[in-house]
């Protein structure tokens, strides 16, 4: 009688779809990003996650692309010193500025960028009418242009420039007066336009998409890109060689150029994340 094979449990199983063995970096201008490492943190449980907020110089969305260039390679270059094996720009402001000058840096390393999904956008709106807040830098990009050009020629896209939202989500309060003035202002072009459907272009914005929704009409769809980067991050990942060493606990490992402490509280209100909280330069 032949053994029948040993199938080891599931949960035995490696799988660098879950990213075991695997280091990934991300940052954005400040708490933004946080959207997409939720996302990732769900998609990939078993990978090593390493986050920077750049807040100490947010908001990007008003500065010009060298500073943000600048920022964008010193961050990267500390990530990978970290041992990070992917990048993923977790940020549409510095992916519109500056993906491309990290990869003419590193051309053989995986890179993810974030971009409003408008293409998604385009495919679910019944009356093609379309919306997409996000930072002025990001709306004057010539990446969002190109993204238009091949994705947005079947819709009346309506841009929407949200000056001042990303500083006000910086501060980590969700329902302030302030914010609900922000959101009502920016909502009402859209509303006017009668687009049934809001891609939110901008990492910072899921966590306020609630009071969009309310803002803009319970009929109105709203596009975030979150889980369609993890999922991309999960894609590049595929072939890269994993960690060996069992003992690498997934974790993740939260630096900042702002407040630790304002980052390490956010984190733990907003993803239920409890870990300290380093400075970076
Ligand atoms: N979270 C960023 C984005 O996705 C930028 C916000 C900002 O710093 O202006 O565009």
């Amino acid at each position: 009688m032949t053994q029948p094979d040993i199938v080891p449990p599931a949960a035995l199983l490696s799988d660098t779809s879950l990213g075991e063995g695997l280091r990934i970096g991300l940052f954005d201008s400040g708490l933004g990003g946080l959207s997409v490492l939720r996302d990732l943190r769900q998609h990939m449980p078993r990978a090593q996650l390493l986050y920077i907020a750049d807040s100490g110089n947010a908001p990007y969305g008003e500065r010009d692309d060298a500073f943000i260039a600048g920022r964008a390679l010193a961050i990267s270059e500390f990530l990978l010193s970290q041992g990070a094996q992917v990048i993923v720009v977790a940020c549409n402001t510095a992916t519109a500025m500056a993906v491309h000058t990290l990869r003419q840096r590193w051309p053989e390393l995986p890179i993810v960028g974030v971009e409003p999904g408008v293409k998604p956008a385009v495919a679910l709106s019944a009356n093609k009418r379309i919306g997409v807040l996000a930072t002025p830098g990001t709306l004057a990009s010539d990446k969002f242009k190109r993204l238009i050009e091949m994705h947005g020629h079947d819709a009346l896209i309506v841009p929407q420039p949200c000056p001042g939202l990303a500083k006000e989500i910086e501060s980590g309060h969700l329902d302030s007066p302030a914010l609900r003035a922000l959101v009502e202002t920016f909502s009402q072009p859209l509303r006017e336009a009668r687009v049934d459907t809001v891609v939110l272009g901008c990492t910072h914005y899921p966590f306020i998409a609630p009071l969009f929704q309310q803002a803009l009409g319970p009929h109105v769809r709203i596009i975030d890109t979150a889980e369609a980067v993890a999922r991309q991050t999960q894609r590049v990942s595929r072939d890269l060689v994993r960690d060996q060493n069992t003992n690498a606990e997934p974790s993740t490992q939260l630096w900042t150029s702002g407040s630790a402490a304002h980052l390490a509280q956010v984190a733990e209100r907003w993803l239920n994340l409890k870990t300290q909280v380093s400075v970076f330069p």
